[in-house]
């Protein structure tokens, strides 16, 4: 064998020792010995920029979703787009407004100076995710991590655009998405409750402004016209109680006093659902189809049932596997692949 034969059989057996087949038992303590007080370095990063910005919180809940949906939770959805791979998950027009991707590089930073090349980007997310929704709901959505998952080295935007719902989407599609992740109605439902949170885009929303009044009511419909003409393509709150106050005065004064000072992830979705003031047509769909509605009724009637099904339904997102045999490892930065 030549030196040069040598060399490349070196690497590739290096190659498929660093990138192990990730189909690991998650564990609680997996980072015990190797990396510990890695959830208090998660935490301590996730509260400083929740402080500065609510808004960091949202886009957390709203990554683990978009992560975990496509391609299992890998951190797929944090690869950077390379001339070699110019279109990632977070290219696809499906992810539009994605964020906090900064925090997560801020949080692995942190992380790496700690314990280098032990903790997995697609684990900073759930951890990142779970304090997220911790600290919006004041300590009401809580649960423990399972940790040791392996980052993927696969982001195709295609994926993404075929796994994740679109806001246009009838209840039946919803279903049918939920169903092929193996999440039931009643889990949709649940999961859907995370607009109680953060922003859209106008052209998320676009149909609603002409969306007739068993759809929408017509007054917030005003509301969400009125802020979409403004600009090209804002984003406005997706829960009306984070609306501006003039705004609403103007639109839906009843519901002035229910505006809220910082926004908070609890039921309030529900009951703006009932009430025909949500943003998206997936959300109204669900008031469209018996069990979906009857689930709506449920959890605008109790808040505690849904702090701690929303905490469940976020575990079972949370263990969404890989696809079969893909291989993972544990990145060095969590916008590109490992180079071997
Ligand atoms: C049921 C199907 C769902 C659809 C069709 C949907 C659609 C959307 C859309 C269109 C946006 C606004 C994007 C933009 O225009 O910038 C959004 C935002 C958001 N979604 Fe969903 N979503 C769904 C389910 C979920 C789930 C399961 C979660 C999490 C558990 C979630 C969490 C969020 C959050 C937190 C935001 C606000 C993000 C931010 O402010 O940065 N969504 N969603
Ligand atoms: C859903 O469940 C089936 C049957 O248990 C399993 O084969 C499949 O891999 C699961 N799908 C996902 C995305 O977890
Ligand atoms: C609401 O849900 C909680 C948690 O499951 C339960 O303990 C409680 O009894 C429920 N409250 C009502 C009024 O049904």
């Amino acid at each position: 064998m030549t030196t040069k034969a040598v060399a490349v059989l070196v690497v590739v057996a290096m190659a498929a020792a660093m990138a192990a087949e990730a189909s690991k038992e998650l564990s609680v303590d997996y980072y015990k010995k190797s990396c510990p007080g890695v959830e208090n370095v998660v935490k301590y990063h996730v509260a400083k920029a929740l402080k500065a910005n609510r808004g960091d919180g949202a886009a957390l809940v709203r990554l683990i979703f978009h992560d975990c949906f496509v391609r299992g939770c890998d951190a797929s959805v944090l690869l950077d787009p390379t001339p070699e791979n110019p279109e990632t998950e977070k290219t696809a027009p499906i992810n539009i407004g994605l964020a906090a991707f900064e925090l997560i590089d801020e949080i692995k930073a942190a992380v790496e100076e700690r314990c280098p090349g032990t903790v997995s980007c697609a684990d900073i997310i759930i951890y990142a995710a779970r304090d997220a929704s911790s600290l919006l709901s004041n300590g009401h959505v809580h649960f423990d991590v399972l940790a040791g998952r392996l980052d993927g080295r696969v982001s195709r935007a295609s994926d993404a655009q075929r796994d994740l719902p679109d806001s246009t989407f009838t209840v039946s599609e919803l279903i049918r998405n939920f169903r092929r992740k193996n999440f039931t109605i009643e889990e949709l439902v649940i999961l859907s409750g995370a607009h109680a949170v953060g922003v859209g885009h106008c052209s998320s929303l676009r149909a609603r402004l002409t969306a007739p009044p068993e759809q929408i009511l017509p007054a917030y419909r005003s509301l969400l016209a009125g802020k979409c003409a403004v600009a090209p393509d804002p984003v406005v709150p997706n829960n009306v109680r984070d609306e501006d106050p003039a705004a609403v005065a103007a639109t839906i004064p009843s519901f002035l006093p229910k505006l809220r000072k910082f926004e908070f992830l609890d039921n309030t979705y529900y009951h703006n659902n009932l009430a025909r003031i949500v943003t998206f047509n997936s959300d109204w769909q669900l008031l469209t189809e018996k069990e979906a509605r009857s689930k709506v009724h449920e959890y605008a009637d109790n808040g505690t049932l849904w702090d701690e099904d929303f905490s469940a339904s976020l575990v079972k997102l949370s263990q969404l596997p890989l696809p079969p045999k893909a291989k993972g490892e544990i990145r060095h930065h969590c916008r590109r692949v490992n180079a071997y």
